[in-house]
């Protein structure tokens, strides 16, 4: 909807004394939400205009059920939770380098035939980074330079080459990843122009799917819509649960079975040492033949801001409770036994969902599914507005998958989350650098390669293309018997 043109301007004068429309008004009123026009009288025709069809937009018996049923469910006490039998982890030291061989090339083949589809998660607002631009474009620093996008792109074409190798296809471009990337209208422009001025990284441009995914009004604590403006009404995204809805009003899933995709692996753009696409954990997915999974860590501190993942009641579904959400003396909880933290597997975002599921998510989970609420900082006529934003979030899901698994991952390896802008104690896009930096700079070593450095080494180190290499495999005939200035990027 565009704003209004005159706001601002001498023509901006307040509009004859005409009231709302009657039918609006008393709509409005069977939800309590008359408020809305609290400020009809001091605007102007056309900011009327706007308000009206702003309105008429929202479906106000959805809101009003959104609203109702999780201010509802906040006042009930949280639901028992158990920890998560160690027996359904898949751990680390428990694989055999057979096992982890098998689960390699199995994925390898399923994404050669084209069953995997890659699904980003980018239409969270970044508040905390403290850029205006979606997070995916933010570049952590690193020695190429290269964004968060660039990153997961390469990590993109690197699995189509390797998939292209393992089975003998005659080039690396027959085969093909689709990435879908869901976007808010927040980060939708310029999401878009991102890619299509740095050329879709390589990709093509056809195996690239932009969506959008809905926003809700942000409301008071008592339920009230709040105006961000005199005419606009505060919105934000739906959060990243809004992924089935969106999915399934796109008629992406449709577009998905189509193309012969069957496994949908979902992650979260804030992680720069995401690994997009793992061929082992596909394999271990479709190994396992269980419906949804995800990839976890063990919690590093009882306070860090990781979901993890729990059983609701002794033998209940696998779900995640956010670290929002988790009582303070739940969260530091040892288990006697093992002298670790009792709900110690956490979330990071990354999860592999049938195409099945996600149908079955995406057609039956709007009637029962609760929001969350979060108290933040609201724009709105008054400057700012302490109020409630609803949000779905993506593993709701995960206690309606008839059959589930954890996928336990190095932190070192595969979690580097960039949430918080520099000068933050923690998870900053300058630790995410580090932690890229000790990561590639052992596989270098490991591949026969020597550094040099100015700098303290704990300070510096060096960058792997991802084009040269997806988890430190084929870096020697690169590396071998040379030494590297860091910091500095390693490429073909
Ligand atoms: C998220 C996880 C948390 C996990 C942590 C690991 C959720 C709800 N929480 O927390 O359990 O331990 O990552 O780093 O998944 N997004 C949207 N639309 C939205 C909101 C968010 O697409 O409306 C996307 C973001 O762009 C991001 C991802 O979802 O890619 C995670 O969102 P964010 O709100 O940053 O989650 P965290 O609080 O860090």
């Amino acid at each position: 909807m565009r704003e209004p043109s005159s706001v601002g301007t001498e023509s901006n004068t307040v509009a004859s004394s005409s009231p709302p429309p009657r039918a609006l008004l008393e709509r409005l009123k069977d939800y309590g939400q008359e408020d809305v026009l609290a400020l009809w009288d001091e605007i102007s025709h056309e900011e009327r205009d706007f308000l009206v069809k702003e309105i008429e937009s929202l479906d106000l018996s959805r809101i009003d059920r959104i609203i109702r049923c999780s201010l509802r469910s906040q006042a009930l006490p949280a639901a028992a939770i158990e920890p998560v039998p160690e027996s359904n982890v898949s751990k680390v030291e428990e694989r055999s380098q057979e096992q982890r061989e098998k689960w390699w090339k199995m994925g390898l083949k399923a994404i050669s035939d084209g069953k995997l589809a890659v699904l980003l998660l980018s239409g969270g607002q970044g508040t905390r980074l403290g850029s205006s631009d979606p997070k995916g474009c933010f570049n952590i620093g690193l020695p190429s330079g290269k964004s968060l996008f660039q990153l997961q792109a390469e990590k993109i074409l690197c699995v189509q080459r390797l998939a292209a190798q393992a089975t003998n296809e005659s080039s690396a471009s027959s085969v093909q990843i689709h990435w879908y990337i869901m976007t808010s209208p927040f980060t939708d422009e310029a999401t878009r122009k991102f890619f299509e001025s740095h050329k879709f990284f390589g990709l093509e441009a056809e195996q690239v799917t932009f969506f959008q995914q809905g926003t809700i009004p942000c409301v008071s604590k008592d339920g009230r819509i709040i105006l961000e403006t005199p005419y606009r009404v505060a919105k934000a995204p739906d959060g990243n649960g809004g992924v089935y809805s969106a999915l399934k009003s796109t008629k992406l899933l449709e577009d998905m079975a189509s193309k012969g995709i069957k496994y949908i692996d979902c992650y979260g753009v804030d992680n720069a040492l995401v690994r997009v696409a793992d061929p082992s954990f596909l394999g271990y997915f479709i190994d396992k033949g269980v419906a949804a999974a995800a990839k976890v860590v063990r919690k590093a501190y009882p306070q860090e801001k990781v979901g993890v993942f729990v059983q609701r009641g002794k033998g209940g579904p696998l779900t995640v409770v956010e670290y929002s959400e988790l009582d303070s003396s739940l969260a530091s909880a040892v288990n006697q036994a093992t002298g670790r933290l009792r709900f110690c597997w956490s979330n990071v975002c990354l999860h592999m969902f049938t195409l099945d599921f996600l149908n079955q998510v995406a057609n039956g989970l709007e009637k029962d599914s609760i929001y969350h609420l979060a108290e933040k900082k609201i724009p709105s006529i008054h400057g700012y507005t302490m109020g409630l934003k609803l949000e779905q979030f993506i593993f709701d899901a995960f206690p309606y998958a008839p059959t589930t698994a954890l996928f336990e991952v190095l932190r070192e390896e595969e979690f580097a989350p960039v949430k918080n802008a520099i000068g933050s104690n923690y998870d900053t896009p300058d630790t995410a650098k580090m932690l890229v930096f000790r990561l590639h700079t052992r596989w270098v070593v490991a591949a026969g390669g020597f550094l040099t450095h100015s700098v303290p080494l704990y300070a510096t180190g060096v960058e792997v293309s991802p084009l040269c290499s997806y988890a430190g495999e084929n870096l020697e005939p690169i590396c071998r018997g040379r030494t590297f200035h860091a910091p500095c990027e390693i490429t073909f």
